[in-house]
This record gives structure tokens, C-alpha cells and sequence, in this order.
């Protein structure tokens, strides 16, 4: 069993929100503060090649207003890498990334990119950061992903998120025994085991349950929740849901 489990709290939609009127406010860097007085431990940050949320001033005043780690989210680009290895997060998270998806939408394709991956994340990971792929629950691309030596993956929860909230419980069972599966077959290849992306308070409970699983990112909903109940108590209820999942 990872020992506890972690909640990396992704700030991103805060900066959504003060992009959609251009200005200041609300501040990311505020919500990193708060989050991390909340419980958080981590903060996680999307720095996307079109800027439609975090830019680039604000993962230096994210750094330097926090104390926990900084898991940069980041797409396998020559710019990326360049601004990854000039901040030095604790982690950087590849993703794939489209210019046109609303949000992340599928997991890394590492088997048939990993003479590329392999040297892409060389620099990153002789700089210290330790670097986590994020993908699909399939065993060929855990698989690839201990084979290109990245110490950390983070498994793609959004097809299970998504069949819940369609009320498809057959199919977010399916998916749900896939992570299960996933995180099982990783762990035994030595990987260290995150989940995210659509999670909520319904849907954690099951993910946070899995002994291999040692850190959740999760995002959209908390910023969304925290319209409702303020960040420090949607944060605060995630954590106890998560401990009580734990046992
Ligand atoms: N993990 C990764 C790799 C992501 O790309 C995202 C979305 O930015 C998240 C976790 C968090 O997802 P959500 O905002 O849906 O909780």
C-alpha cells in the first residue's frame, strides 16, 4: 500500500475564470495558498500551449507562494520542456494535448512513441523533476511507460467519471475494474501510481480505495464546488473521503 495517499489540487479553473474577463482576479496563486492551508498536497497546473488558463508568470508565483510540491502539467513540446526545466517543478506531468479538446481528453500514446518519450523526458528527470506520463488504464502503455523509465504514472479516470454521471454503471464498472487492473500491473512494475481527471465526491471513493494509489489530482469539480462551500471546505471534504476510502 502507497503510504498516504496524496490530493494534488489542480488550480486551473480558477485562472479559467480570470481569463474569461481578462484582469486579475480570482487569483490561481491565491487558490494555491488556500488549497494548500486546506489540506492539499500538492498543486497541480496545466500550462497549455494556447494559455487558455495558467501562463507563464504564474507557475513562478505559484512556486514561490507555496511550500507543498508543484506537479506541472505540461505537453511533450521543446517549449514546454525549456519553461519545465528553467521553474524546476517537483513533478511535471506529460500529457497529450489538442488545441481544440475542452480539457485533456485521452492518455498518452507511449508504445508507439517511445524512442521519442524516452529522450524527451531524459533532460527532466536529470534535472530533478520527476516525471509522471499520463494514461490510459491499458497494459501496453503502462508497460512502455516502465520500459521508457518514468518513475511515476497517472492513470486517466475520466471514461469512469463520465459513465457514472451517465448513469452507465455497467460501463463505469468496466472502467472502474480496468484502473483496478492497471494500477495493479504497475505497481508491480515498480511504478508509482496516481489517478485523475473528473473526479468527484461520488466517484473518488472507489479510486481511493485502491492500495497501489498514491496521489489523486483533481480539479474542475473542487474549483466548482468551491463556488458553493468556499475552497477550504470542498477540499477538506475530498480529504475525509479519501481517508475514509483508504480505511
Ligand atoms: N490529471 C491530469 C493529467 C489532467 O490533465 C487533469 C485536468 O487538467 C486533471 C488530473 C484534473 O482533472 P479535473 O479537472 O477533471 O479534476
Amino acid at each position: 500500500m502507497a503510504d498516504r495517499l496524496r490530493l494534488g489540487v489542480n488550480i486551473d479553473h480558477v485562472a479559467t475564470l480570470r481569463n474569461a474577463r481578462g484582469g486579475a482576479l480570482p487569483d490561481p496563486v491565491r487558490a494555491a495558498r488556500i488549497a494548500e492551508k486546506a489540506g492539499a498536497d500538492g498543486i497541480t497546473a496545466h500550462l497549455r500551449e494556447d494559455r487558455r488558463h495558467i501562463r507563464d508568470a504564474d507557475i513562478d508565483a505559484i512556486m514561490a507562494a507555496i511550500t507543498i510540491p508543484l506537479n506541472f502539467e505540461m505537453a511533450a513540446t521543446d517549449e514546454m520542456r525549456r519553461i519545465a526545466l528553467a521553474h524546476r517543478p517537483h513533478a511535471a506531468c506529460i500529457v497529450p494535448e489538442r488545441r481544440e479538446e475542452r480539457t485533456t481528453e485521452g492518455g498518452l500514446e507511449v508504445a508507439g512513441d517511445d524512442t521519442r518519450l524516452a529522450a524527451y523526458i531524459a533532460p527532466l528527470t536529470e534535472a530533478g523533476i520527476r516525471v509522471s506520463l499520463f494514461i490510459a488504464a491499458d497494459p501496453v502503455q503502462i508497460e512502455a511507460a516502465a520500459r521508457i523509465g518514468a518513475p511515476v504514472i497517472e492513470l486517466h479516470t475520466g471514461a469512469y467519471c463520465d459513465f457514472h454521471a451517465e448513469g452507465d454503471f455497467a460501463a463505469r464498472d468496466a472502467e472502474l475494474e480496468r484502473l483496478v487492473d492497471g494500477a495493479k500491473r504497475a505497481a508491480d512494475l515498480g511504478l508509482e501510481v496516481h489517478m485523475g481527471h473528473g473526479l468527484t465526491y461520488d466517484t473518488v471513493g472507489p479510486v481511493a480505495a485502491m492500495p497501489e494509489v498514491a496521489e489523486l489530482n483533481i480539479g474542475h469539480f473542487l474549483i466548482g464546488e468551491a463556488v458553493f462551500v468556499g475552497l477550504p471546505h470542498a477540499i477538506a471534504k475530498m480529504r475525509e473521503m479519501m481517508e475514509a476510502a483508504r480505511g
